[in-house]
């Protein structure tokens, strides 16, 4: 499954009207993917703005680097974490940004290829890295944290069997290391028994396995700090979250900054994908957007 892959970019227009402020600015696409909201931004954006775009994923940094092509010097890939925004900017003598925008989590593409480790559907092995040269595997965590740490991980992700599941993948793992995703998939519907529920048994063990491989909730918190000194007056933050946790963080985080002063909401009530997006792509279901602008 190496073949071409789509990812449809979520709250398009919403997040675009929302973001650009000046036509002729400087936007960083924090989370480039393969390039969607970049390439949005850049048909509204003239001839003298620029857009930089930053993934975590070489593989996914290589795709969107072709995908903007076409754009010249108006655009510039950059593979890098947005933890480590502050650096990535200042490599890039940039002292002031116009927006910047986080479209959190994983594309398409690392659902739908089965080597990456990420699929509930596909067999894979236990990997989930979004960067692969970073040292922790979900297999490390299933193969070798204690019971309790991998309890407390998927409860605080919000399964509510987080014991039944932490018991299972220690029993299972003593006979012998659990190396896919199937096999982990299939022991949780053996424990977890699926009744039709609107998600399965596994999902969210398997988010938790992601957000702990990735350091997703440090990553968040880490790139907004490091963010915020770079943007001018006017410009905005965007932020599109995926799960009620990565939520939370943006919502928490965005009130501090609003009660610091020197930021005001954009965004009082998050904005969440019409019915006809959501017909026409699952994967925004969940999907709301909070924007911040510096006063
Ligand atoms: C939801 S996708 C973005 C899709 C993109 N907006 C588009 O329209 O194609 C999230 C992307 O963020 C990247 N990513 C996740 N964590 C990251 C991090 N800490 N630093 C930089 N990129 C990250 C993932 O590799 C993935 O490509």
């Amino acid at each position: 499954m190496d073949g071409n892959y789509t990812h449809l970019p979520v709250l398009l227009e919403e997040t675009t009207q929302l973001l650009i402020t000046d036509k002729s600015g400087i936007y960083i696409d924090a989370t480039l993917g393969l390039g969607g909201h970049a390439i949005k931004m850049l048909a509204i954006l003239d001839d003298k703005a620029k857009v930089i775009g930053v993934d975590w994923d070489p593989e996914m940094a290589a795709l969107a680097a072709k995908n903007l092509e076409p754009y010249g010097t108006r655009a510039k890939v950059i593979q890098g974490n947005f933890a480590n925004i502050d650096e990535i900017l200042k490599r890039e003598d940039l002292a002031g940004v116009t927006g910047i925008l986080f479209d959190l989590g994983i594309s398409s593409l690392h659902f739908d290829k089965p080597s990456r480790g990420f699929s509930l559907k596909h067999e894979g092995p236990l990997d989930m890295r979004i960067n692969p040269g970073n040292p922790l595997t979900a297999y490390s965590i299933i193969n070798h944290w204690p019971y309790e740490q991998i309890e407390h991980l998927i409860r605080v992700c919000g399964e509510r069997h987080s014991n039944k599941i932490a018991r299972a993948i220690v029993d299972k793992r003593s006979a012998k290391p659990m190396e896919t995703t199937a096999e982990l998939r299939d022991l949780i519907e053996r424990v977890v028994p699926f009744r039709g529920e609107k998600i399965h048994p596994a999902t969210k063990t398997f988010l938790a396995l992601r957000v702990a491989v990735n350091y997703e909730f440090d990553n968040l918190t880490r790139g907004i700090q490091k963010a915020m000194p770079f943007l001018t007056k006017g410009a905005r933050m965007g932020i599109i979250t995926f799960h009620s946790l990565e939520d939370r963080i943006v919502k928490e985080t965005f009130k501090i900054m609003a009660d610091m002063g020197e930021w005001k909401m954009v965004t009082r009530k998050p904005i969440i994908p019409s019915e006809a997006e959501v017909t026409l792509n699952k994967r925004a279901r969940s999907a709301k957007l909070r924007v911040i602008e510096k006063a």
